[in-house]
């Protein structure tokens, strides 16, 4: 079965605008959209780049725009897709800047994770963690930061908004009995993140392939930002 990959293509260092190639290619028994990216470089063009690594649902490099949705490449299978429609369209994330073709520069998440600190603060006490609580910081911490929330995001175009993926790491911070400084994970959530300009429109949770629900942790974070 063949079917058409339309694909971004984009060199910022020598093109104004990108461009959609379109790659024909024969469809493989279990063939995801990341071994569809390797075909079109092994047997079309060496040029054309994406971002992988564990090939396997968990580093979260390879998210991409598929049909206009973002999805992981590495998982994702082709086949629901060509039953349909023999032609995908494939882009880079959106709300991030183009590096090369579906590359997107991810230095601005990089340096958010940096400013909240998405870390325990170093405590001496060992502290046990009831498993009630240990289920709600499961949600966040199964986050492998895709990116794919912040592209689906409407309300990440706001500069100052910081967006769903580092709500939900900051509520995993603030149910957890060992960070020390929940007050002011709380403020920067309201204050800096700009917590109340979410849209409460659920798309974030609707992408998310953890089911980290980031936007039903908002929502936890706005009642602790109300009490
Ligand atoms: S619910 Fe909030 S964080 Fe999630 S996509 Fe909508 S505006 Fe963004
Ligand atoms: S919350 Fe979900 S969609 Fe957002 S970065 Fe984490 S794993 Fe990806
Ligand atoms: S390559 Fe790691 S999540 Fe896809």
């Amino acid at each position: 079965m063949e079917f058409r990959l339309r694909v971004f293509r984009f060199n910022p260092q020598e093109e104004n605008a990108g461009r959609f190639d379109e790659y024909k290619l024969s469809y493989e028994e279990g063939m995801t959209f990341l071994r569809a990216f390797h075909v079109i470089k092994e047997r079309h063009d060496e040029s054309f780049s994406f971002r992988h690594f564990c090939r396997a649902g968990i580093c979260g490099t390879c998210t991409v725009m598929i049909n206009g949705f973002p999805k992981l490449a590495c998982k994702e299978q082709v086949l629901p897709y060509i039953l349909f429609a023999d032609e995908i369209t494939v882009e880079p994330l959106r709300n991030f800047e183009v590096i090369r073709d579906l590359a997107v520069d991810n230095e601005e998440v990089i340096g958010r994770m940096k400013a909240y600190r998405t870390w325990i603060a170093d405590s001496s006490e060992n502290k046990p963690i009831p498993p009630k609580v240990n289920k709600l910081i499961e949600k966040g911490a199964d986050c492998i930061l895709c990116s794919a929330c912040q592209s689906y995001c409407p309300q990440v175009l706001e500069p100052d908004y910081a967006g769903p993926l580092f709500f939900a790491k900051i509520h995993r911070f603030l149910v957890d009995p060992r960070e020390e400084n929940k007050e002011l994970r709380l403020k920067e959530a309201l204050d800096e993140g700009h917590l109340y300009h979410c849209l409460s429109c659920n798309k974030c949770n609707n992408v998310c392939p953890k089911d980290v629900e980031p936007a039903t942790l908002i929502r936890e974070l706005m009642v602790y930002g109300d009490a």
